[in-house]
Formats: C-alpha cells, structure tokens, sequence
C-alpha cells in the first residue's frame, strides 16, 4: 500500500510527537492532526484538518472531515475524547480507528470502578474503599487510623479532575478534611467527588507503565521518567512567589503538573520489572476487563504504579489507569519507536499484534517543557497585574520567539501555540496554553541528550519562559 492518510486527533504535544511517529512511516503520506496547534503543520507531511479555513473540534465534523478526505486510520490521544465515544462514532460509521471504546474509558473515568475491577481480578493494588455518603467516609476514616496509627490514607475524587484528584494524606485530620472539601464543601473537584475513594497510603517508587494491545496481545512500550512537580530543587524562592500569587496558604508547596518533562529510557525500570508487571497487571487488567465486560480494550494504556518493598522484593500495584498516552511521556517516547507507526497500528485494528515486533532505538530522548511562567503585565487600568504562571493562572497569546534557531536534530514538539498577526500584520507564533513547547533533545547517553535539549531550548523566547534545569539529574 502506498498513499496512506492518517488522522490524528489530539491537540497537544502528544498528538505532535503520534502524527511525528506516523510521518515516518513509508506508508503514509498525509498526517492530518485535529484539532491540533501550530506544531501540528510544522512538521513533514503533516496538516491541521480544516473546515471552512478552521480546524475541526466537534466529534461530527472531525467524522465528516475524515470521509472527506478518505482517511484511512485515525489514532485517538487524548482521555475528552474517547471518554465522549469518539472510537464507538468512528467504529459505527465504518471507519478504522485506534483508541479504547467509550465503555473501556471507565477505567479512567472511574477510579472506584477501576479499583473494584482489579480487586476483583487479583491485580495488585492498595487496600481501597469506595463512599457516595460523607459521614460514611468520615466513620471509615476514624476506624481506619484507629486500627492502624502508623499508616495514612488517600482521598480521590473518584471522577475525572484534570489529573488532580488526589489528595496525599499525612494524618487522620487531613484526611477527614479532604473528604469535607471534596463531598461537601467547597466541593473541590465538583460532581467529580460526589463518590470518593479512601485508598491505603503506599510508601515506594512511582513508575509510570505503557502497554499496547489489541484486546487479547499486549506489549510493554518503552517507558519515560516523569518530573510532575512545577519547580525544581532549589527553586524555593520561585515556589514561594507563585503561592503567594496563587493565593495557596502553603508557601512551600510544590505544585503538581500535567508533567514538566522527561526522559526515556526509564533508568530504573529493568526487564525483571517490566515482565512482573506485564504479568502481573497489564495482561490481567486487559484480559480481566474482557471477560468482566464482554468489550475488547484497544489501543495504548498506562499505569500508574506504585513499587513498594515486601521482605526485600519489588512488589508494583496500581494506582490509577489512563487509557492512553501520556503527555509530555509520548513526547520522549515515540522519537524512540522505529516499529512503523502505521503497521503498528493496523495490527490493533485488525486483532494482529502478535504478528508485530516492537522496536526501539538504543538512544536517550530528553524533553523539557517550556511552560508560561510568572508575567507581570500592566493592566489596562493602570494598575499592574501578575499571574503565577502554569499550572496556575497564566497569560497566553505572547509571540515566541528562536524556533527558528533551533538545529535540526532536535524535536520541537508543540503543546500550546497558535499562528497569529502580530500588531504590524506580519504572521506569527504564539503561545495558547500553559504548557507550551516540549524540546526533546536525542544522544546516545542520557548527558548528551539533555545538553542538546537544554542547549536549545535556551535559544527560545517568549514573555514568561519557563522550565525546569533539572530534567535529566536526579531520578
Ligand atoms: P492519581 O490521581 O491516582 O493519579 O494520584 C496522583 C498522585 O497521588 C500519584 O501520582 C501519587 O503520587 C499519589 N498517590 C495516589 N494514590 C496513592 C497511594 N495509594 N499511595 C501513595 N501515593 C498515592
Ligand atoms: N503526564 C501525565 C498524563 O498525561 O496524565
């Protein structure tokens, strides 16, 4: 087959780095990306899907776009829109498409479905229970630390909140606290929280697992280092400013992200590891899920686990399931792929992964997020205002400046831009999100990887610039 055209549907730099990876394949020749960002035409063979001059957002039109243009495969990223049925459209209107059905996304959706799934299946995960009723929970959280003084909980929305519905306990008062915030006032994470599970704290490594499957086959992919937390070591003075900004109480809390970066290769998850756990919970949890719904889990899936010691082994449970892609994971993972993307992902169509050999090359990606930081602005008033910058309130729309003197090898992939006129009328690049560029750097060790990252990304400019120097040190 020769000619290919691929739909990618994601708009940030995860869909930049999945359109990346099948615009490497022979076989294809056209990679439209929906709705995408600027970064999504920057790169070969690679398009924005219009209609009418704008790109297409609503599952309806990203459908019709696809006949129109006789696409051949389309590869969902993002958790919005397979858990508004965008593969069970596409599947209905015949149209060969990769990502979980709507009905699998409950395993994000849901971690109270999740975790009664797994516990069921005898997959390993910490000791949980499930409440719709706040004074239920609060009884719960009393007989908990009654019984067990040394140990802590943790309290989670049980819906989807963007990634932040965690809430990391160290004592019985904060958890009781939590489960106020959450089910009854301010209601936190809203109808999110309206059930909430109360989870055994686990002390360990977290890890960050990804699997593909065809429903019946699943592979291990390869995995990446995470960095969540907005600032670095040394960065106090930093964490201070922003709280204060952000109006947080806790001056020296270091606040969670979608992820600042990475690295891959992992440099802790060996093949011991990796074959536990695809023993142990990736293979159950797919063949668990099929069995128990009767549905097939396509597509890619990821892990969160946490590796805790028992008598002097490496025991991994489950934290939570994503039913996709990580982001900016993808981003230092899929440079790395050299398995063509597109035969890939006709052989989780068809049922034929078996017949597929994974392979990724020996190298080391390292990408840093450049995010939009802390900007002091003068109000239109007068008076001048100040945002902390991602992941709290940020300014977007600034014009970034370098791109173009970033050299060649290195990958820029795009999280949150636009094109735009600047004030003189001339087209320009500008930033559309908190997170907006993810440099990824390449070398064959870890070092040369992150300079040439970090050697690059010092050449970009836009008002706010920010990431963290440490991406790279300190696994
Ligand atoms: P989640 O919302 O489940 O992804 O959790 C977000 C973060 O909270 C995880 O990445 C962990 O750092 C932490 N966390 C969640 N569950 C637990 C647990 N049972 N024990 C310890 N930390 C946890
Ligand atoms: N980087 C974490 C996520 O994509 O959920």
């Amino acid at each position: 087959m020769s000619g290919g055209k691929v739909l990618v549907v994601d708009a940030g730099g995860r869909g930049n780095a999945i359109a990346h990876a099948f615009a490497r394949s022979p076989l294809v020749d056209r990679v439209y990306v929906a709705p995408g960002n600027a970064g999504s035409s920057m790169m070969e063979k690679c398009r924005i899907a219009l209609s009418g001059g704008d790109p297409v957002r609503e599952i309806g039109d990203i459908v019709s776009f696809a006949k129109k243009k006789g696409v051949d495969l389309t590869f969902v990223g993002p958790e919005g829109y397979l858990s508004d049925g965008i593969v069970n459209v596409f599947t209905e209107e015949g149209l060969d498409v990769v990502g979980p059905r709507r009905e699998a996304t409950v395993l994000e959706g849901s971690k109270g479905y999740a975790k009664d799934l797994l516990k069921e299946i005898g997959v390993p995960i910490p000791h949980h229970r499930n409440f719709t009723d706040p004074e239920e929970a609060l009884g719960h959280i009393a007989s908990f630390y009654a019984e067990n003084p040394e140990k802590n909980l943790v309290v989670k929305a049980d819906g989807l909140a963007a990634g932040k519905g965690s809430i990391v306990c160290a004592s019985e008062e904060e958890a009781a606290s939590a489960v106020e915030r959450i089910m009854v006032e301010p209601r936190l994470f809203g109808d999110a929280g309206r059930r909430v599970v109360l989870e055994e704290r686990l002390e360990g490594r977290e890890l960050m697992f990804f699997a593909v499957t065809d429903g019946r086959t699943v592979f291990p992919l390869e995995s990446a280092m995470d960095y969540k937390r907005a600032f670095g070591p040394g960065e106090e003075v930093a964490i201070r400013l922003y709280n204060r900004l952000s109006g947080d109480p806790n001056l020296d809390h270091n606040p969670n992200t979608g992820g600042m970066g990475g690295y891959s290769p992992h440099p802790w998850l060996d093949d011991d590891l990796s074959e536990r756990i695809m023993g142990e919970i990736a293979v159950p949890t797919i063949r668990g899920f099929r069995e128990e719904t009767g549905f097939e889990y396509r597509g890619m899936i990821y892990f969160g686990l946490m590796i805790t010691e028992e008598e002097g082994e490496r025991v991994p449970k489950v934290l939570e399931i994503n039913v996709r892609l990580g982001d900016p994971e993808a981003e230092v993972i899929l440079p790395r792929l050299e398995t063509d993307m597109y035969l890939l992902s006709r052989a989780v169509l068809d049922g034929e992964l078996d017949s597929v050999k994974l392979k990724w090359s020996p190298d080391t990606c390292v990408g840093v997020c450049a995010i939009s930081g802390r900007v002091v602005k003068p109000a239109s008033s007068g008076v001048q205002e100040e945002r902390p910058g991602y992941p709290g309130p940020h300014y977007t729309n600034m014009p970034i400046r370098g791109l173009e003197k970033v050299d060649p090898d290195v990958l820029v992939y795009h999280n949150g831009t636009a094109f735009g006129r600047d004030a003189r009328g001339a087209e320009r690049l500008f930033t559309t999100g908190g997170r907006v560029l993810t440099v990824v750097g390449r070398g064959a060790k870890l070092q040369a990887a992150r300079e040439r990252a970090y050697e690059n990304i010092r050449r970009i400019r836009f008002n706010g610039i920010r990431y963290r120097r440490d991406i790279g040190l300190f696994p």
